[in-house]
């Protein structure tokens, strides 16, 4: 049995055979094996989760970051983004949702000083233009550009929820402006979205880097994500949850390929600092 710390030993514990096991489905057993030192993890950097995933990501995992608005979503990314900096690494944060000015903004109230890293070339911030056709090339170029270990994407929802087009032999293509040949799929189709997740997953996934990418589902919804196809593609999720009446605010690691992990939802708060487990 692996040392998961105190916390997970207890669940273990208390918990059924069915837990167990259920822990156990999530193991990928020869990746798991190599992936147990923690050279080959990837710290989220958030003080005490990392024991509950075994020392953290798997390296060159894509983990799903769900939640309503106002969860935390973007100040994980920012924990994850801050942890990288501060052992060197190469970072690259893609957003869609706010400007960059605003999400350095919001950054800095959280004590994270990214100018100095942009400055000193350790941190990209990129604003994705949602209006270019060749978004998909874009961020592939972005992508590219730089050997990032880490890569966040906040948020994948309006990108997947763009107009998607496909040549006429049934062959991917990403929306181009040489559209004459091409056949568009309707915008809210299912076989588009899946189309532009399994792309920019395809661009993602060939880095090597350790990516985190967020999606906003709506209050009350069942699903993982919004487009409810993602939650298949990625390599981890985690899901934030807000409590309004209680004031609480929950953390579940609801999947992580490659490592055992707890499954309760852990209480956690948001503090001046960023994410804290309670
Ligand atoms: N200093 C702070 N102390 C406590 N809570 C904070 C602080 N800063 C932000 N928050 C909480 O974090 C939320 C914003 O988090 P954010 O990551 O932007 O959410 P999301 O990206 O999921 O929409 C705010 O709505 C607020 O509840
Ligand atoms: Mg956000």
């Amino acid at each position: 049995m692996v040392n998961l710390g105190m916390g997970f030993k207890l669940d273990a514990k208390e918990n059924s055979k069915r837990e167990s096991s259920a822990i156990d489905d999530v193991i990928n057993t020869n990746e798991t094996k190599s992936s147990f030192s923690g050279l080959n993890r990837v710290s989220s950097g958030i003080q005490g989760l990392d024991e509950f995933m075994n020392g953290g990501y798997p390296k060159g995992n894509i983990v799903l970051i769900s939640g309503t608005p106002g969860t935390g979503k973007t100040i994980i990314c920012f924990q994850f983004i801050e942890s990288g900096l501060k052992k060197g690494d190469n970072c690259l944060y893609l957003t869609s949702d706010q400007p960059v000015k605003n999400l350095l903004y919001e950054a800095k109230q959280l004590q994270f000083d990214f100018q100095s890293e942009i400055d000193n070339g350790k941190l990209k911030i990129v604003y994705l233009d949602l209006d270019k056709q060749n978004l998909h090339k874009d961020i592939e170029e972005i992508v590219k550009s730089g050997k990032y270990d880490r890569i966040v994407m906040d948020s994948l929802s309006p990108v997947t929820e763009m107009p998607m087009w496909m040549v006429n032999n049934g062959k991917e293509v990403i929306p181009s402006s040489n559209s004459m040949t091409t056949t568009t799929i309707p915008l809210d189709s299912i076989q588009a979205t899946r189309l532009h997740l399994r792309h920019l997953m395809k661009i993602i996934k060939e880095e090597n880097s350790t990516t985190m990418v967020t999606t906003e589902i709506p209050e009350g919804s069942r699903d993982l994500s919004r487009d409810s196809i993602s939650e298949f593609l990625v390599d981890g999720i985690l899901v934030l949850g807000l409590d309004t009446t209680m004031g609480r605010r929950k953390l579940t690691i609801r999947k992580m390929r490659g490592t055992k992990h707890a499954l309760k939802p852990m209480d956690v708060e948001i503090t001046d600092q960023g994410f804290k487990l309670r």
